[in-house]
């Protein structure tokens, strides 16, 4: 099976390069943004007609949440127009294309764990244009696996995680929100995933949540990465008020993971559980 990933050097793609040994039956191919720019459908199409892959990872995306509002453009050229570059060149190759979303597409005012068919609304440019990319990819191709995620974080690229073991460094406490509620998921248990489902040659294409179990708040979350790392730096938990930001991000962005744990036959880790692994 031959797997082509691109955005390899992002947090995602990073994961995937860690993992890659233990899948001896999957060819992986890994390109870095400098060498398959998705918003250059020609790039593409030449890697695409070389290797005639089976599957795609799309790890790249334009992730600076906060920065997206005050460059919409550029957000959009990767998450809308790039996502659908690779839809286009993927449908014409027979390549099934997994593509990563994620939970600031829904509005957050539910109270209860957001299914897939759950209406979106996103708040942010960020949100609106991952959105416009599982549409672009919906509108497209029939081969697609969409899968929405959460809270990402790992000891690769840029996470909160890694922000708060640099800020214990820095200070004895820290004010971190506690009224935004959703579930961390270490980057590896979504690769895993994600080459489960290649492994797995499923044809029930479409939309899916993928996250670790249970919920928690920024602060919780904080609270824990130090409790595991026996950092005796204090949460001082604030709410969002405190703490403005340019883009809106969802109250409440919980993802229901029910249909990709029956449809695939996989467990999942708690996120505590993942993230003292
Ligand atoms: N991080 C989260 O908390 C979170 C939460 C929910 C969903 N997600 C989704 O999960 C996926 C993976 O996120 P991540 O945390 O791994 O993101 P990331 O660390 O920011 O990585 C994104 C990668 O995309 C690459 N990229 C940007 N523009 C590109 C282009 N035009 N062509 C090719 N590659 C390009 C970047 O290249 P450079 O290395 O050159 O910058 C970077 O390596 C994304 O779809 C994201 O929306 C993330």
């Amino acid at each position: 099976m031959i797997v082509v990933v691109v955005g390899a050097n992002g947090q995602l793609g990073q994961a995937l390069r860690h993992i890659a040994a233990d899948y001896a039956e999957i060819q992986f191919h890994f390109y870095t943004s400098n060498e398959i720019d998705i918003t250059k459908p020609d790039l593409i199409e030449l890697v695409w007609s070389q290797l005639k892959p089976d599957f795609c990872i799309n790890a790249a995306a334009y992730t600076a949440v906060d920065k997206a509002e005050t460059e919409p453009e550029k957000a959009q050229q990767i998450n809308v127009d790039g996502a659908r570059n690779l839809a286009e060149v993927c449908q014409r190759f027979h390549t099934t294309l997994l593509h990563i979303s994620t939970d600031f597409v829904f509005d957050g005012s539910k109270k209860t764990p957001y299914v897939e068919t759950d209406m979106t609304n996103p708040q942010s440019v960020y949100g609106t244009t991952k959105r416009d990319g599982e549409l672009a990819i919906i509108k497209t191709m029939k081969a697609y696996f969409i899968i929405r995620t959460s809270w990402l974080y790992s000891q690769f690229g840029n996470n909160f995680m890694k922000t708060m073991l640099r800020l214990a460094q820095e200070r004895s406490s820290v004010s971190i929100v506690e009224d935004q509620i959703g579930t961390p998921t270490h980057a590896i248990d979504l690769a895993k995933m994600l080459l489960t489902i290649i492994q797995s040659k499923s044809k029930d294409y479409g939309m899916y949540h993928f996250s670790n179990q249970g919920s928690t708040s920024w602060s919780g979350f904080a609270k824990k990465i130090f409790e595991w790392n026996h950092i005796s730096t204090n949460v001082l938990p604030i709410p969002t008020s405190q703490y403005p930001t340019p883009a809106k991000r969802p109250a409440y962005s919980v993802l229901d993971t029910s249909k990709i744990k029956k449809t695939f036959h996989v467990s999942i880790h708690h996120w505590d559980i993942a993230l003292e692994q």
